[in-house]
């Protein structure tokens, strides 16, 4: 029976990275435009969206078990609207309606700003509708960009991580091509976006409120927009950025090793408002393993890399990714892995077991050869040791203070339920990207305070808020070192 409420109901599951995160605020505010609002409950809802991650087996068996969950809902109520978004509906395509036949749509990331239509037309009994971009070699250049062009302006502020923090996307695809990496096939090749568009978002982001952005980009600091003989850089753009009024931070991410010139190291330098926050994946500290991985530099390339970022910049806080249990990694690659870490002393790393891919040249190349328990163990080995060094570098904050952009209750306040009440445990998080956490009052959520640390662990530092008048003069011990 169809519904005769006006306003229909949407509720929609966000896996994967901060790409995912951007994406599906961008689908709430596109139906929004149409009569829809967002509920928390599957069986409320008429339309249900899963945007998608297919960097690991693991991401894809997540949503086949959310989608498993469905079978009675939709059984009983066939006339809702089951939609599988984003890499994974790239990837699989059809291949998902045979594990999971009750869905209506699947939409690759290129085709987002299509869903408005494509839930009407299921609505209608058009039946399955499938809208997905074209593969690597299937047309010219031009038309697999155009097939994965996906920069549709609309916004949601309630969609964000927190009003005053929002994801600006600059660049899509990625034409590095990683062995064991699916990005250049489900987001397409690499390209930036106009830098006067990305200038123009920044500005109603600004408006709106938003204090903080993280531009995104797969190989961000490969950013690289070419117009009437001129080329605009990331470094370049952050300058522009840099101008806008209301925004205070900057930041952005993924990097990629080789890509990290001395030119962007400099305005990361000499532009107050840019984090020093740098996330560069070394993924693995064995030449060998780098270069089955086609990650395109040696792991002295690396280390050269991390000292210039020494260099330029007081105080970085560098970040990295790896993955453990590639094809091939013997125990001698895997120490040079423990190596690297012991002496780059990330501020953190993700670390990922090798999981192959379909699609992917590892795939095809090299045989999934490390056994699972091997996997499990150097993961577990690198996680302490990286846990260890993300607590040294967090003891050296204590006594020191920085300056922390409030973003909410702390996830102790909320598993107390206290999130609703005035004076309450709050979190936030530092220009570096560190996670602070403090007892204040929620109306300071979406200020920038000082705060005094008194305790760390690896992953947090604890503080108190300065309540004494400070004059800038204080800051200059901030975190930033400037
Ligand atoms: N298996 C395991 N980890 C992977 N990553 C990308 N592809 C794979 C894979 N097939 C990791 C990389 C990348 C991060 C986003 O995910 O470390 O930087
Ligand atoms: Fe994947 Fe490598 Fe591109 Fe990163 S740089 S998205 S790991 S192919």
């Amino acid at each position: 029976m169809k519904s005769l409420r006006m306003t229909k109901r949407l509720y929609i599951e966000t896996v994967g990275c901060q790409m995912n995160v951007l994406d599906s605020e961008m689908v709430v505010a596109s139906l929004r435009k149409c009569g829809y609002e967002l509920t928390l409950d599957p069986a409320q809802a008429d339309t249900l969206l899963y945007n998608t991650c297919s960097v690991r087996e693991h991401a894809e068996e997540k949503t086949y078990s959310s989608l498993g969950t469905l079978k009675r809902l939709k059984q009983a109520h066939p006339e809702k609207i089951v939609g599988v978004l984003g890499c994974m509906a790239q990837k699989e395509q059809r291949s998902i309606f045979e594990r999971a036949p009750y869905v209506d749509l699947i939409v690759g990331p290129g085709q987002l700003q299509q869903i408005p239509e494509l839930v009407k037309q299921a609505e209608q009994g058009m039946g399955r509708q499938v809208a997905v971009s074209l593969g690597r070699r299937d047309g010219s250049l031009e038309q697999i960009r155009r097939s994965h062009e996906t920069f549709d302006p609309l916004r949601d502020p309630q969609m964000r991580p927190t009003p005053s923090q929002a994801y600006l996307r600059i660049q899509i695809g990625c034409d590095k091509f990683c062995t064991y990496c699916v990005v250049p096939m489900t987001r397409g090749p690499e390209q930036g976006r106009p830098p006067e568009q990305i200038c123009d978002e920044a500005r109603i982001l600004a408006d709106q409120g938003c204090q903080e952005i993280t531009l995104l980009g797969q190989t961000v600091n490969s950013y690289r927009f070419r117009q009437g003989g001129q080329t605009t850089t990331l470094a370049d753009l952050l300058g522009k950025l840099h101008e806008i009024e209301g925004i205070q931070r900057l930041k952005f991410v993924t990097n990629y090793p080789k890509d990290m010139t001395d030119e962007l190291l400099a305005a990361v330098r000499d532009l107050p408002k840019v984090s020093h926050y740098l996330h560069v994946p070394a993924q693995s500290g064995s030449n060998r393993v780098l270069q089955r991985m086609k990650r395109g530099y040696l792991v002295e390339e690396y280390r050269e890399m991390m000292s210039r970022i020494r260099q330029f910049i007081s105080e970085p806080a560098v970040s990295s990714d790896f993955i453990v249990g590639f094809c091939g990694e013997t125990d001698d690659d895997f120490q040079q892995t423990i190596d690297l870490v012991e002496e780059c002393r990330f501020k953190n790393s993700f670390i990922f077991k090798y999981s192959q891919r379909g699609g992917t040249r590892g795939a095809q190349l090299f045989p999934d050869d490390v056994p699972l328990e091997v996997k499990q163990r150097r993961n577990n080995e690198l996680l302490a040791i990286q846990n260890r060094i993300s607590e040294q570098e967090n003891l050296r904050f204590l006594g020191r203070r920085v300056e922390v952009l409030v973003e909410g209750p702390s996830k102790l306040a909320l598993k107390r339920g206290e999130a609703e009440s005035p004076v309450t445990q709050l979190t936030g998080r530092t220009s570096c990207d560190r996670i602070v956490v403090f007892d204040g009052n929620r109306r300071q959520i979406g200020e920038i305070l000082p705060i005094n640390i008194f305790d760390a662990s690896s992953h947090t530092l604890f503080g108190h808020i300065v309540t004494q008048h400070v004059g800038p003069e204080v800051f200059a011990l901030s975190e930033n070192g400037s």
